[in-house]
């Protein structure tokens, strides 16, 4: 994969990622708010030696001696004796076992300096044992290093740094903790989008379409909203340049053999057959030609609810010689568009499309129109779609972004190959709007028109 497909797999979830952050955040709040704030107070403390008639030689040997024992005396810091002289110094309620566990201690390499630390739930209490642990040390070093005889110590402590009130915990950090927890989350987050992806397998660029249908893709169309019908009969209107598209490079595909009979499918059960077919069949109707939009789909029909129309009669009557064609027939409000419902539904559908009345009648609907728009059943489930493929000149295959699956795609276009029928081309349908990959699609069916064409189309609106 490359950069930009994680780019782009982010920006898709960004909602995963975004709640996997959010969840890492919550988490360390949670775990500042449930921990046990510690503080830190520590204190320096400097070794030296007590000979008062030093020489170069001696002075030089006592700070050496001195930095040997500072070893020593590091042990000796957090030692049960000086925690003993440490509790009876402060007094309180501390005892010795708890002060020898709050304090830490080091020599600082190379010099005769000590480091101590006490740590404690309190702030004010770590300064205050910090602070008393300087000269309970030193006692305990006096009465360890005097001599027999009463001479004093030849070693002095004394306390470098000072014990501060430490002005923050050293554990947790509340600032730290949750930028970590963002941050994890946000890993978290990413590395689940790119899992969530790779298992993935719908269909959601034009490329993966084009890939699966082995074919061109005629129009990307994004997400309308509820006055989608509306969308076309606005000229200008960006929703309508989908459709705008997809009519053009079906003009295209008439080089050779003219496309007048188009069915509308696709793989499985709602992905905008019905939409695409009313939306084509008016876009042709806008560029000025007679259209003849058929709702072929004898399962579920829709052609007449989508466009306000209301046919009790229709293909199945017509069919069934019950009504005559022109009575069928509905004018619609639009110019140049003929609509001829489904009729009631009846018990065979496929048998109904498949038979030679059905071609009879394609046939002499051909005469007075320029082109037949058919709305179908899905493929998978049914064969009347593959039927209605054959006895049209293609099939348009819609695939909705997010939902088809490659595989379906695959096997709907084996259908439609089995059936000695054309694939005209797919639509990728309801396209994110954000995301630029259905406005550059949309551009380049529009850059890839010669300009005579394009005047053409001008004209005949
Ligand atoms: N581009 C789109 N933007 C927004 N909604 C859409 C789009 N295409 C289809 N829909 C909605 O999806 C639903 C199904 O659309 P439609 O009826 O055209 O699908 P269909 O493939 O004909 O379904 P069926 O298999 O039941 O015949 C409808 O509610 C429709 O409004
Ligand atoms: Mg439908």
């Amino acid at each position: 994969m490359r950069m930009l497909d994680y780019l782009r797999i982010l920006r898709d979830r960004w909602v995963l990622v975004t709640a996997c952050a959010l969840l890492g955040a919550v988490a360390a709040v949670a775990v500042v708010l449930g921990s046990t704030w510690r503080y830190a107070s520590s204190i320096t403390l400097y070794v030296s030696s007590t000979d008062h008639t030093p020489t170069a030689n001696t002075a030089y040997e006592a700070s050496l001696l001195a930095q040997q024992q500072v070893q020593s005396y590091a042990r000796l810091l957090d030692s049960e004796r000086v925690a003993n002289e440490l509790a009876t110094r402060i007094g309180g309620a501390m005892t010795p076992q708890q002060l020898q566990a709050e304090i830490t201690a080091s020599a600082i390499p190379q010099t005769a300096l000590l480091r101590a630390t006490v740590t404690d739930t309190s702030a004010g209490r770590a300064q205050r044992v910090a602070e008393a642990l300087g000269p309970a040390f030193a006692d305990v070093v006096d009465s360890l290093e005097s001599h027999a005889d009463g001479a004093p110590s030849p070693v002095r402590i004394s306390v470098v740094d000072d014990a501060a009130v430490p002005d923050g915990p050293i554990s947790p950090r509340p600032r730290l903790d949750v930028l970590l927890g963002v941050a994890v989350g946000l890993l978290v987050g990413a590395g689940a989008a790119v899992l969530r992806e790779t298992a993935d397998t719908t269909v959601k660029t034009v490329g993966l379409l084009r890939a699966a249908v082995c074919g061109p893709v005629l129009a990307s169309v994004g997400t309308l909203d509820e006055s989608h019908l509306e969308a076309v009969r606005e000229h200008r209107s960006p929703r309508a340049e989908a459709y705008r598209s997809l009519r053009t490079n079906l003009q295209f595909l008439n080089v050779d053999r003219p496309v007048t009979t188009v069915t509308v499918t696709s793989s499985i059960a709602g992905e905008g057959k019905s939409l695409t077919a009313c939306n084509l069949a008016l876009s042709l109707a806008d560029s000025g030609r007679k259209v003849v939009l058929i709702d072929a789909d004898l399962r579920r029909p829709q052609i007449c609810g989508y466009l306000g129309l209301r046919g009790y009669n229709g293909l199945t009557s017509v069919l069934a010689g019950s009504t005559p064609l022109e009575q069928a027939m509905i004018v619609s409000r639009r110019e140049g568009l003929l609509v001829l419902p489904s009729g009631p539904i009846p018990p065979n559908p496929s048998e109904l499309l498949g038979s030679a009345r059905m071609a009879q009648l394609l046939e002499q609907l051909k005469q007075d129109a320029d082109i037949l728009v058919l709305d179908s059943p899905p493929l998978l489930p049914v064969t009347d779609a593959a039927i209605l493929a054959h006895i049209s000149d293609g099939a348009i295959l819609v695939a909705q972004y997010g939902r088809t699956r490659r595989e379906h795609v695959t096997r709907a276009v084996e259908q439609i190959k089995a059936a000695d029928a054309r694939l005209l081309g797919a639509i990728l349908n309801r396209m994110p709007s954000r995301g630029g990959e259905a406005d550059s699609y949309s551009y380049y069916g529009y850059a890839a028109v010669p300009p005579g064409f394009q005047i053409a189309e001008a004209e005949a609106k």
